[in-house]
Parts: C-alpha cells; structure tokens; sequence
C-alpha cells in the first residue's frame, strides 16, 4: 500500500501547498484551499498522460491508426467534434447543471448504432435514466446504464464490455480507492480522469466526461482536466430559453471553433441546422427599435435579431439592462451616440436584448446594436430588408471586421437586400458575386443619414 500524506489544494485551479493558504497564489481566488490525503504515486505508475514501454522511434515509422472516427446519429455533434469520435478519445463535456449535458449524452447513446454504448451515471439512478429515455422516445437495446461511482468498478466493467463508447456522468462523483479524499476534489477527479485516459488509449473506447461548472463559469477541478483530455466542449445557453450551444474549446482532433445550436424541446435536444432562420423573427417592418447584425461565432455565420427599448428615465439614475450583451460595451456605445452623433441618452433608460436569449461577443454586432438604438429612441424603424455587420470606435468610426465575405453571404442567403458594412472593409470585399447591395459606411453620421433621413439616402 502506498503512503498517503496530506496537501492543500486549490478546489479552483488545483494548485498545491504543503499548507493552509487563504488566498491561491496562483489563480487569486479565497478559501479554496482544501486538505487532501494523496497516496503517493508507486513508481512506474503514470499519473496523466499516455506512456509506453517502447523505446523512441522515428516519427515515419510509426503507424497511422487506421481506425475510422465513430460517427453518432447527432449530425451536428458529430460536426463540432471535427467529423465524429476518433477511437480513444477522451472527451470533456462542461456547463451549468440543468442545462442539459445529461440529455445530449445520453441521446447520444440511445442512437448509437451498432452499440453497445455505457452510460455511467453516478448522479442518477438506473430509473431516472429510464425515465428520461422514455421522455427522448429513442430505442433503448444498446445502451447500458450503469450507476456506479467506484472508479475501479467502472475500469473492469469497461474492460469486460468493450463498450463501442462510455459516457461518465459526471466526472465529479467518481471516487478511486487510491485517493482518500472525498468526491469532487481536485485530487479525486484529477487521478480519475488520468485513469480514464489511460485506459481510453488502451483500448480505443472513446470517453466522454461529463463536468460541472462552478458558478463563476470555470470547470470544477477544471485546469487539470482541460489539459490531460483531448477534446473540452462546453454546453451553454440561457435555461430559461430553449437554445443551447455546444462549443468547442480544445480539440485534438479538429478545430477549436466549431459550434452547434440545438434546441430544447419536450423529447430532447433538437439540432437546429438553420440558425438563422430560427433566430429571426420576421416582423413586417412597422416596429422601432429591431435591427439585424450578421455575425460570426467559432466558424459559423448567421443572423441575429437586436431589440432596443429606449424610453424616458424614471428615477433619477437611467436604467440600462442587457441580456446576451456586454453591458459595458453597451455603455461605451451610449456615450458614443451622445458624444458623436449628438443624441441626448444620457436621460433615458435603455434595455436591449439578443435574440433566444444567446450570448454574443462579435463586435461586429456594434453597429446593429446602434440601430436598433437610434431606431427606438427615434420611433423610426429599420428597414427589415437590411443587415448590419460592423464594429464601432469610440470617435464614432464604423470599423471593418473579420470574415465579411461569410457575413455577406449568409445575409444574402437569407433574402436579405443589403447591408450596411463599414467603408474600410468594402474595399477589400468581392461584393459583385452577391445580389444583395453592399452599403459602406465610415462614420456614425453616415449610418443616421443612410437610415433615419430619407432626404438624403446616400452616405
Ligand atoms: P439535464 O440533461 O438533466 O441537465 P444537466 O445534466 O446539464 O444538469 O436536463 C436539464 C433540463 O432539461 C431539465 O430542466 C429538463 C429539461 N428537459 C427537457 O426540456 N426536455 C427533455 O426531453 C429532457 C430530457 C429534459
Ligand atoms: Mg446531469
């Protein structure tokens, strides 16, 4: 039996001490620090990482795996992982509780075709799985549940099935026998993974880890599993709306800015393969305060709808309030229509909000911002026909931003007839492959005059 001593270690960044600290040296959280009693590694015995006994060789010698990538029925999680699961991978899978990571993966079992698939659930009993199933209406003859926390159990019961993919639900409650620290500390969910790695290589069974997320939106014991496995997805989304997105962090196998958007629904997570067309609303254009930005998230374009209500403060101190928007930036944006455009909204309560409740940080949604603005302080709607993709200075100068020929094409896609882009950008943009009309625009003036004064349409 090994010897076990006891360190402190960071619960958020999984830094150790030999003693009690109040605040993390490293990551500068307060009281993090926890005691843990940790076996020390018997020799020879790897913790994290591949190791193999043969001595090193020529990168040309060594052969490609010719295994192919296990493709699920989820086409879309398929896409985000790169074009399905390469065998032995092991997969991270974080976000909030009650966002819906049990679901997915379990919807990914229940259509894995041929199975069997292993779905290990040490938060759930056996029935509560049942349950859910029964609610995905999916075939249930090739998943196995397993409830189970012991991490040696689930090893053997792997090794003995050969599952065609384990699901590990979640990483949290898993305990080894080596570590006599309690569930969920960095030490136990650190030596559990190692070990689920190791046997992942092994064997070529593909793994995926399901994670929480503490409240401050890092993974719990996060640092130390985003760097032993191959691939850290994140599911995220508002709870109280129905759309969620899966998004790639790191992937060993594919690129790190795919992402998917699903949908959830009464039976499960629905994948939404025009996002588009569900994010619009297509109001007939009589309302103020609504305008379209073309934007871009990981690798993938689609439109999205602004809504801005200004009205008049009530108290003394305005009001402003976003959802799915930076409130800072939405601030900075404020003193740039009062400072460059000379509007007074320094006096009135602004609230803005993004559509299905989805978080974006493009800049390129500046400008739409600003015109959904304008058009609500104004009463003066925004023609529906226009799309909006620019970011905006702090002098009021409508800067040009990445990738405009997707943002173009998208909107042109969906029937838009034009948008508004900035100058600096339309001289490098082929525009003429388009039918939709490119507006270019260089300061914040251009935009008020193009759209709110029909005297003087040109720019
Ligand atoms: P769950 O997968 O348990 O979330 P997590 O594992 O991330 O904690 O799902 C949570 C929510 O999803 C729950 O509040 C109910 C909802 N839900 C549906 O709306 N439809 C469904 O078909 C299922 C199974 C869950
Ligand atoms: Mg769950």
């Amino acid at each position: 039996m090994a010897r076990s001593r006891s360190i402190w270690v960071c619960q958020n960044c999984g830094a150790e001490s030999p003693k009690w600290v109040g605040r993390c040296p490293v990551c500068g959280e307060w009281n993090t620090y926890v005691e843990e009693l940790v076996a020390k590694p018997s020799p020879g015995k790897s913790r994290g990482g591949v190791s193999s006994s043969s001595p090193p060789q020529p990168l040309a010698h060594v052969h490609s795996p010719d295994h192919e990538r296990l493709l699920t029925r989820t086409g879309e999680f398929n896409r985000v992982l790169g074009g399905g699961i390469v065998p032995g991978t092991l997969i991270l899978l974080g976000g909030e509780p009650g966002i819906g990571k049990s679901t997915l993966a379990l919807q990914v079992c229940l259509q894995l075709s041929p199975g069997p698939a292993l779905y290990v659930s040490g938060e759930e009993s056996a029935e509560q799985i049942k349950l859910r199933a029964d609610r995905l209406g999916l075939p249930q003859e090739n998943t196995l549940i397993y409830a189970e926390t012991r991490l040696e159990a689930i090893l053997d019961q792997i090794r003995n099935l050969s599952p065609q993919l384990v699901v590990v639900d979640s990483i949290q409650t898993i305990t080894t026998e080596e570590i006599t620290s309690s569930a969920g500390t960095v030490s136990q969910i650190r030596e559990s993974a190692a070990r689920l790695l190791a046997l992942a290589k092994e064997t070529a069974i593909p793994i995926l880890l399901i994670g929480h997320i503490t409240k401050e939106g890092t993974l719990a014991g996060p640092k130390v599993l985003e760097h032993i496995v191959d691939v850290v997805l994140h599911f995220e989304g508002d709870t109280k709306f129905f759309f969620r997105i899966l998004r790639v962090l790191k992937n060993r196998f594919g690129s790190a800015s795919e992402l998917a958007l699903f949908e959830m629904k009464e039976d499960g997570l629905q994948e939404i393969l025009n996002p588009s067309e569900l994010l619009l609303s297509h109001l007939d254009g009589s309302l103020s305060g609504i305008a379209t930005a073309a934007t871009i998230d990981g690798v993938r374009p689609f439109l999205i709808e602004i809504q801005a209500l200004v009205s008049t403060a009530v108290y003394g101190t305005p009001q402003r309030s976003t959802t799915g928007f930076d409130i800072r930036r939405l601030h900075m944006l404020l003193a740039v229509l009062e400072k460059r455009a000379g509007f007074r909204l320094s006096a009135r309560d602004v609230f803005l909000n993004i559509a299905g409740g989805l978080r974006v940080d493009d800049p390129a949604i500046d400008l739409a911002v600003t015109a959904a603005i304008l058009s609500s302080y104004l009463d003066l709607p925004v023609t529906p026909s226009i799309a909006f993709a620019a970011e905006v200075g702090l002098s009021g100068e409508i800067r040009p931003v990445t990738r405009m020929d997707q943002r173009i094409s998208e909107a042109d896609k969906l029937g838009f007839k034009k948008i508004m882009i900035s100058g600096y950008n339309a001289k490098k943009t082929e525009t003429s492959r388009h039918k939709i009309t490119v507006i270019p625009v260089k300061r914040m003036e251009d935009v008020v005059r193009y759209l709110f004064n029909p005297k003087n349409p040109k720019p």
